[in-house]
């Protein structure tokens, strides 16, 4: 772990922000998955070294006006820059009220189609992935009024395949091992939009059930995603791969724990059981609370120099 915090260290662009490997200008991609590395990491030491300010300034450098995100500066804009932009600063201690999030969440919403569904920019199809980086970033911005959550439910639920369990990423494909994850997540997290919308109407919607087939899932990524020599994949006949890997463990991680205060689901023997997984930014709910503790105590206002431009290129945030 140190090597890793280590190496990351040296993926910080001197302005703000991680790039893919060292001396790289900076991205959102590799600073959302540098920024979750190190709060999994759960150590002070981890935390230290995501430089705050710098990641505030490189999320102002890829910001338009109407409140959509640049994956990098003069890159393509779609939904998922706005999720990995509110991920990050929510990590990172930046309140979803900054100023940084003007407009944010109603551009999001002209991403949603006629099916339910988000897709990656307005007027493109709907698909899970994007829809999950909706919905997940309404939730993290905690505004999701000018969303049609009642055809997002409908459209979500619906990628669940009826005979292989598993979930297709948009309508009439595939069944696709990496979806157990977008999909599963994008269902529990679009319930909690309208649990939360319905509490703001004064009336309280009490949805104590995951609304798709829990079983059926964890029957595909168990039966049907997993290489006999290690590894998970998308379908049978495909080979194995990381992010297949992460994705539909994590999936069967959703399909088995749906709510803290009740027993998780788990079919097979006890060995099938995952950790629990945090629907929003899927790493633990513990690694979650920590970072969110570590970023208020050591607020990014208090120096405006930003870490990587440190002499030494060690953190300035210290106790
Ligand atoms: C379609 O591929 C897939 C995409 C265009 C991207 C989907 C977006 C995500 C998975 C979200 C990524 C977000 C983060 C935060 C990393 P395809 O046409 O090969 O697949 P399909 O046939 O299943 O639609
Ligand atoms: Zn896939």
């Amino acid at each position: 772990l140190q090597d890793v915090i280590h190496f990351l260290k040296k993926c910080r662009y001197v302005t703000g922000g991680f790039g893919g490997g060292p001396h790289q200008y900076p991205h959102l991609a590799p600073t959302y998955a540098a920024v979750l590395s190190l709060c999994l990491i759960e150590s002070d030491e981890a935390l230290e070294a995501i430089d705050m300010l710098g990641i505030k300034s490189f999320l102002w450098s890829i910001r338009e006006a109407n409140g959509a995100f640049r994956m990098h500066v003069d890159g393509e804009i779609d939904v998922r820059g706005a999720y990995c932009a509110i991920t990050v600063a929510r990590l990172s201690g930046i309140a979803p009220d900054d100023k940084l999030f003007e407009g944010t969440a109603d551009w999001i919403a002209t991403c949603q189609t006629y099916e339910g569904g988000f897709g990656g920019a307005p007027n493109l199809e709907a698909h899970g992935g994007y829809s999950f980086c909706a919905s997940a970033a309404l939730a993290l911005l905690g505004s999701s009024s000018t969303v049609n959550l009642k055809s997002l439910l409908r459209w979500s639920v619906n990628r669940q395949m009826k005979y292989e369990g598993g979930f297709q990423g948009r309508t009439n494909k595939l069944v696709d091992g990496c979806y157990s994850f977008w999909g599963g997540a994008l269902v529990q997290i679009t319930q909690m939009l309208i649990e939360k919308e319905s509490c703001k109407d004064g009336y309280t919607i009490n949805i104590d059930e995951l609304l798709f087939n829990r079983e059926a899932l964890q029957e595909y990524v168990l039966i049907c995603c997993q290489k006999p020599n290690g590894g998970l994949i998308d379908k049978p006949g495909k080979p194995e791969d990381l992010y297949h890997t992460c994705y539909t463990l994590s999936g069967l991680s959703i399909a088995q724990n749906f709510s803290s205060t009740k027993q998780p689901i788990i079919i097979g023997t006890t060995n099938n059981e995952v950790l629990a997984t945090h629907p929003l930014y899927n790493i633990s709910p513990k690694a979650v609370m920590k970072a969110y503790l570590y970023s208020q105590e050591n607020s990014p206002n208090r120096d405006q120099k930003t870490n990587a431009q440190d002499e030494q290129n060690e953190p300035i945030i210290d106790d």
